[in-house]
């Protein structure tokens, strides 16, 4: 078992583990078909480009499908605590054409990422941050296996605007949260962690999207290492 798991993301029943693949599985349709054009522009940054890219907090892996226009050679490491996201991940890059010696899927943590310094082209992370339990932690190590010029893609929800009457609902259900979806945090304020986490750059932008209920505004963008 990868270091840190226990630590980190104590292992949960496997029940548990099941129901929220199958959930997220099930519920993420009108999520993904509203968010598609912001996640089609991001990720053209990767098209012939990216040769090792890092996928953290994978999931079911919808977001493989926006690795299909990738140089001929690149691959794809996608990594996560939960070990019932994998045959979803699997059977979507299988969708989406990467070939089984393209993606590998590693049970890990984004706070103890299992590849070398500046190792990778890219890293990806999309409704991610909100669940890790060390944020600083994960973003420290996605700066770690970026190569130098690498680029962070990302898509984050964070917490609403304080004294709007989202944020009060978001502080009221967020310990709710917590329990139904496997640690994930309303209230993060993630796209100010992220501006602050020493990247060289960072270009970021805010969506409110219907579908997400919630669980908005949206931060999404490219950090640059
Ligand atoms: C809301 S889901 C998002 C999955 C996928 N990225 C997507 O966009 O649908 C959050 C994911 O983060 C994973 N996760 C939770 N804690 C994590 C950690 N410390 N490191 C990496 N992934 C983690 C969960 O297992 C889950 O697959």
């Amino acid at each position: 078992m990868p270091l840190m798991i226990p630590r980190v993301h104590p292992p949960r029943p496997d029940w548990y583990e099941e129901f929220y693949a199958v959930a997220m599985d099930a519920s993420m349709k009108s999520y993904e078909a509203e968010i598609a054009g912001y996640k089609s522009e991001l990720f053209a940054n990767l098209t012939g480009k990216a040769a090792k890219i890092l996928e953290i907090g994978i999931g079911t892996g919808p977001n493989l499908k926006y690795y299909g226009n990738l140089a001929s050679g690149a691959s794809v490491v996608g990594v996560d605590p939960n070990r019932k996201m994998e045959k979803y991940a699997q059977a979507a890059a299988q969708a989406s054409g990467l070939s089984p010696t393209k993606f590998k899927f590693v049970n890990a943590v984004a706070e103890a990422l299992p590849v070398s310094d500046a190792s990778m082209d890219a890293v990806v992370g999309t409704l991610v941050l909100c669940s890790v339990k060390d944020v600083n932690k994960a973003l420290q190590e996605v700066k770690r296996v970026l190569k130098p010029g690498g680029i962070y893609i990302f898509v984050e929800h964070v917490a609403a605007e304080d004294g709007t009457f989202l944020k009060v609902i978001q502080r009221a259900l967020d310990p709710l949260q917590q329990v139904v979806a496997d640690g994930c945090h309303l209230t993060r304020e993630t796209g100010h962690i992220i501006s602050a986490a020493g990247f060289s750059s960072t270009d970021i932008k805010k969506v409110f999207l219907s579908s997400a209920s919630l669980i908005n505004p949206h931060a999404y963008g490219i950090a640059y290492k």
